[in-house]
């Protein structure tokens, strides 16, 4: 077998300190090679891991990592990586009586070796998974890492090469198929992202409708020709209604609260004010007294009958570090984060979700799932990955004070901790419960958060660069 080459040579930040030194020891520990070249990293180096597949590279695990391979100057690997899952697609499992959706990519992979060295890359498309979860975003972040790649590197002849444009069209036509939606959202299954467990975030959760919004954006990397032209026009018209959907429908705040404390229901019709017809019985108690005035945030879903009023930090950050929220919106979550740091941060940035839920809630919306229970991974944990989003997010409004605030918490207790994936409790004083320690993305996480304090520009030089926009109310 061929020796592979260390992936770092000089990173930048490692003489830095001993933390730092030991996230990239992290990162080179946990990289997958195929064919002699670095392809992805595991998801965890920890050997008591409490699932097989942390030994996968996760595609949303990796986006992180993938910043920070073009960061130190290793397009190669980004290039081979989005190559390599590209390829997988084909490895799909038919079911029966169904077709494949073309364009669906794995959630992870893995190189396997046998006796004789031989190499076999096998990939999970969620018919291994734990609770068969399907990885709608795995698409999305390998757009936005493609798009990254080619506004970092320069490089559009690899975008331009006949497979990657074959790859887009799918994923556009996959996202764009009409189906029996009525709303500009993405309609998935519960568990198609990041939280891959049942956590009542079926529907049209925010992270996907976030994530949707950049996935679009890659329709420019296609090649003008007369048989896609359609579909680049339709991605375009279909991002702006997406996120003035997202925009008008999905805020919250004080004012937005009272009217529909005091909506009318059963509204039938084109003009009406109650459109999905919530009813305001299913505001939980809680909002009222933890919204500031002044401030505001986009809920968690949004369907009939429905909006779930929890807060996820993901699809929140998302909407600022890629400037999918208007102006005010920005600076009315960027002010409840400020004034709910200690609910939303503690001392880990940052609680997935906040609040968690309890008793027959729980018992419902997880399905009695003892990994989620109230204050715990995704039901109200405190995931260090985050932190990169956070401070991508706030470095977007101008507040580096608070990203690096944020980021000197991480540091007080992350590598300490030898980087466990989540932490538990109200607060996040407890590492988690059945985390994994040696977790790549916390590393990953804390690194790129310090090229993005040090530099701000990198962040415009790697694609988040898309300025917000004046809302529907600012419009007039
Ligand atoms: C957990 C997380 C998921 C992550 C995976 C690997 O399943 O919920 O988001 O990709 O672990 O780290």
């Amino acid at each position: 077998m061929i020796q592979p080459n260390p992936c770092f040579t000089r990173p930048r930040h490692a003489g830095r300190g001993p933390a730092f030194a030991d996230a990239y020891r992290l990162i080179e520990d946990a990289g997958i090679h195929f064919q002699g070249q670095l392809v992805g990293t595991a998801a965890s180096v920890d050997p008591k891991a409490p699932a097989g597949n942390y030994a996968d590279c996760f595609v949303r695990d990796f986006f992180p990592v993938g910043l920070i391979m073009l960061l130190e100057g290793r397009g190669d690997v980004v290039r081979a990586f989005l190559h390599l899952i590209m390829q997988l697609r084909g490895q799909q499992e038919e079911l029966e009586g169904q077709q494949i959706a073309p364009g669906v990519l794995p959630a992870s992979f893995r190189v396997q070796r046998n006796a004789d060295g031989d190499e076999e890359v096998m990939a999970d498309f969620g018919d291994r998974a734990i609770g068969r979860v399907a990885p709608v975003d795995s698409m999305m972040w390998w757009s936005m890492l493609l798009h990254a790649y080619v506004q970092y590197t320069g490089d559009l002849e690899f975008a331009q090469g006949p497979e990657i444009q074959r790859m887009l069209r799918m994923i556009l036509s996959l996202c764009l198929q009409s189906r029996f939606e009525v709303f500009p959202t993405l309609l998935v299954p519960d568990g198609s992202f990041m939280i891959d467990r049942r956590m009542g975030v079926n529907g049209h959760p925010i992270e996907i409708q976030a994530l949707f919004h950049s996935t679009l954006r890659c329709a420019a990397l296609l090649l003008p020709e007369p048989g896609s032209q359609w579909l680049v026009d339709l991605a375009k018209r279909r991002r702006e209604v997406l996120q003035s959907y997202v925009q008008d429908y999905y805020w919250l705040d004080m004012d937005v609260l009272n009217r529909i404390y005091r909506y009318e229901t059963e509204m039938l019709g084109e003009n009406v004010e109650n459109i999905f017809n919530i009813h305001p019985e299913s505001i939980p108690l809680w909002v009222q007294d933890w919204l500031p005035d002044g401030a505001g945030y986009f809920v968690g879903n949004l369907g009939p009958g429905r909006m779930d009023f929890r807060f996820f930090a993901q699809g929140n950050l998302l909407m600022l570090a890629t400037g999918m929220a208007t102006a005010t919106q920005a600076e009315a979550l960027t002010s409840l984060i400020e004034q709910r740091w200690t609910d939303l941060l503690g001392r880990m940035p940052m609680k997935l979700v906040y609040p968690a839920v309890e008793g027959d809630e729980w018992r419902l919306i997880t399905g009695s799932d003892p990994k989620n229970i109230p204050w715990s991974y995704h039901n109200g944990g405190n995931w260090p990955v985050l932190i990169w989003p956070l401070v991508a997010a706030m470095l977007k409004v101008d507040r580096a004070d608070l990203a690096e605030k944020a980021w000197q918490l991480v540091e007080s207790r992350l590598p300490a901790a030898r980087w466990p994936e989540y932490y538990d409790g109200r607060l996040g004083r407890l590492v988690g419960r059945r985390a994994n320690i040696g977790q790549v993305w916390s590393a990953a996480g804390f690194l790129l958060a310090r090229y993005f304090l040090d530099d701000p520009d990198v962040l415009s030089r790697l694609g988040f660069d898309e300025a917000f926009t004046h809302g529907s109310t600012e419009r007039g």
